[in-house]
Order: C-alpha cells, then sequence, then structure tokens
C-alpha cells in the first residue's frame, strides 16, 4: 500500500460547471493531484481565471471549454475532441448546475421542467454519452454532485423573511441525482466503471455571503459549527476519481461538518 493510491496521473478528468465557485476548487485539486483537468463551462470570461488560480507547478493541467452541458450535440462533439486528442477519458465530474429559486406560489410546469433539466437533466445525457469513453477505461469513475436538499426536506421556519430555501424541482432533482447514481453504478459495475456521489452540506453561494442572522442559524445546527468552504469538498473528489476509492461505489460521500447526524 502506498500514497499512490490517490494519484491522479495520467488521468482526463472532465468537470461540468468547472469554473463555477465549487468547480475552479474540484478542478484545481484533480489537477494538484496529476489529472488533466478539462473544465467546460458558458463563460468564457471565467476561464481566464481558472488558469490563472492553478498552481504552475502543478502535475496535472487545467484546459478549458466553452459548452453548454444542455447542449447534448455540444457536449458529444467535445468528449469526441477530447479522447481523440488525450486518447483517453477517465473520470466526468457532474457538477454544473443551473436552477432557480421559485417560491412554490411562482413556480409552474415550465419552471418544475427548467428545474430539472438544469439540476438532473444533464447529469444523465453526460453520463450517457461519457460513459462510452469511460467503459473504455481502466478504471473509469462517475462523481455526481448532489445536495442536502436530495437527501433531507427543507426547514422552512429556519429561513428568515427575504431569504428562500430551495424550490421544489432542485430537491426532487438532487434526490434524482442519488438514485440516478445507484443505477447506473449497478448497471456499469461488472464493467469497471464506478459511479459516486459527494453531497456537499452548506457551503458559500456564489452570489455572495448570506445575511448574518441566518447563516449563525445555520452554523448553529452545523456540529463542526461553520459552513463548508470550496477546499472542504476537494479530498472527496480525489478519493473518488482516485484508486483510493477502488472498491466503492453507488455510494453518497456526505460533505456537510456533520449537519446530517443529529
Ligand atoms: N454552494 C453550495 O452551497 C452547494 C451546496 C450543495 C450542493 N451544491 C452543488 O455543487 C455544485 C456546484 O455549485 P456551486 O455553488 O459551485 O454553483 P455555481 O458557482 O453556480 O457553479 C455552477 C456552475 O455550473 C455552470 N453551469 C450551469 N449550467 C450549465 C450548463 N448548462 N452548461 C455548462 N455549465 C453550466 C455554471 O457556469 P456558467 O454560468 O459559467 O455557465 C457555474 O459555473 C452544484 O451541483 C450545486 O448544486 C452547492
Amino acid at each position: 500500500m502506498c500514497q499512490d493510491i490517490f494519484s491522479l496521473r495520467e488521468r482526463v478528468v472532465i468537470v461540468t460547471g468547472g469554473c463555477g465557485h465549487l468547480g475552479r476548487e474540484l478542478c484545481k485539486g484533480l489537477a494538484a493531484f496529476g489529472a488533466q483537468v478539462v473544465a467546460l463551462g458558458r463563460n468564457e470570461d471565467r476561464f481566464l481565471d481558472l488558469l490563472h488560480a492553478n498552481q504552475a507547478d502543478a502535475p496535472g493541467q487545467i484546459e478549458c471549454r466553452r459548452c453548454d452541458v444542455q447542449d447534448e450535440a455540444a457536449f458529444a462533439t467535445i468528449m469526441a475532441d477530447v479522447a481523440r486528442k488525450y486518447r483517453h477519458i477517465d473520470a466526468l465530474i457532474n457538477n454544473a448546475n443551473n436552477s432557480r429559486r421559485e417560491s412554490w406560489a411562482e413556480l409552474d410546469k415550465a419552471g418544475w421542467r427548467a428545474g430539472l433539466d438544469g439540476t438532473l437533466t444533464h447529469q444523465f445525457t453526460c453520463a450517457k454519452i461519457a460513459g462510452e469513453y469511460l467503459l473504455k477505461a481502466d478504471h473509469g469513475s462517475i462523481v455526481n454532485i448532489a445536495s442536502l436538499f436530495g437527501m433531507l426536506a427543507p426547514q422552512f421556519g429556519m429561513y428568515p423573511e427575504g431569504i428562500r430555501g430551495p424550490a421544489a424541482h432542485h430537491a426532487v432533482a438532487k434526490a434524482g441525482v442519488l438514485q440516478l447514481t445507484k443505477y447506473l453504478a449497478t448497471m456499469w459495475a461488472a464493467q469497471g466503471l464506478r459511479v459516486n456521489a459527494i453531497t456537499p452540506g452548506w457551503f458559500p453561494q456564489k452570489r455572495g455571503p448570506e445575511r448574518p442572522d441566518f447563516m449563525r442559524e445555520v452554523t448553529s445546527r452545523i456540529p463542526m459549527g461553520r459552513i463548508g468552504q470550496p477546499p472542504d469538498l476537494v479530498g472527496a473528489a480525489i478519493f473518488l476519481v482516485s484508486n483510493a476509492s477502488a472498491y466503492m461505489t453507488g455510494q453518497n460521500l456526505v460533505v456537510d461538518g456533520g449537519y446530517t447526524i443529529w
């Protein structure tokens, strides 16, 4: 047994939403462990930020590509191109997420469908397309990013006036992410492609810090007494992509400072 079980050298890892708040930290962490990372996002302005943030001496490199992951054809073209360039694709991190926070009163059928598509449907289509390549890898791995609200219902009483909890479609879609993870895990286990999920607990939002009174309420419910920070998520991703988790599939790693244990 040696530390190399965590090595990602020569692994090509696709990260959807790789320039986002948590995604960029995942990309940097995977590159630090040797992966060639391909970060997908829609907003090219964020690419330079991510490329500059990657340590110049990191053993792995990050490449950014413009791709709307809800556009299956665009994603398929990029996968074919990446496979041509690197000759293999070893892992997919389904991290992108795009959902609004409509209240129950505001939510209609179109908003419900858009929410499911923005959170869940692209995890299905990306897994379907990338799966063709990952099945050919020696140690393929898919990591689906879920949410606490896929496991727990929101406690509406803890949200003060002016702060919204997740919309119904978001909670349902993230629960779907966990079930998709188990379904794909059993379907592909015998072929050596592993599928696991990570459930982040409370992490900072890209729109900036929430109100201090709300954050006090949230942290009072977290045994470790603080919300997560983006680097807190990185170890779980490295673990699930690497050989360190070679005998794990269909599981959900909850990274929440203990929020779900009491
Ligand atoms: N932050 C939290 O507290 C928290 C808690 C639990 C779970 N999570 C989960 O963690 C993951 C990352 O969240 P985050 O906080 O980092 O959110 P974020 O900053 O909004 O990042 C999400 C990224 O997804 C990208 N994206 C959305 N739709 C896309 C599409 N159709 N095609 C390509 N890229 C798309 C966005 O990129 P562009 O807008 O540039 O295209 C954005 O960079 C999500 O799955 C989220 O549900 C977050």
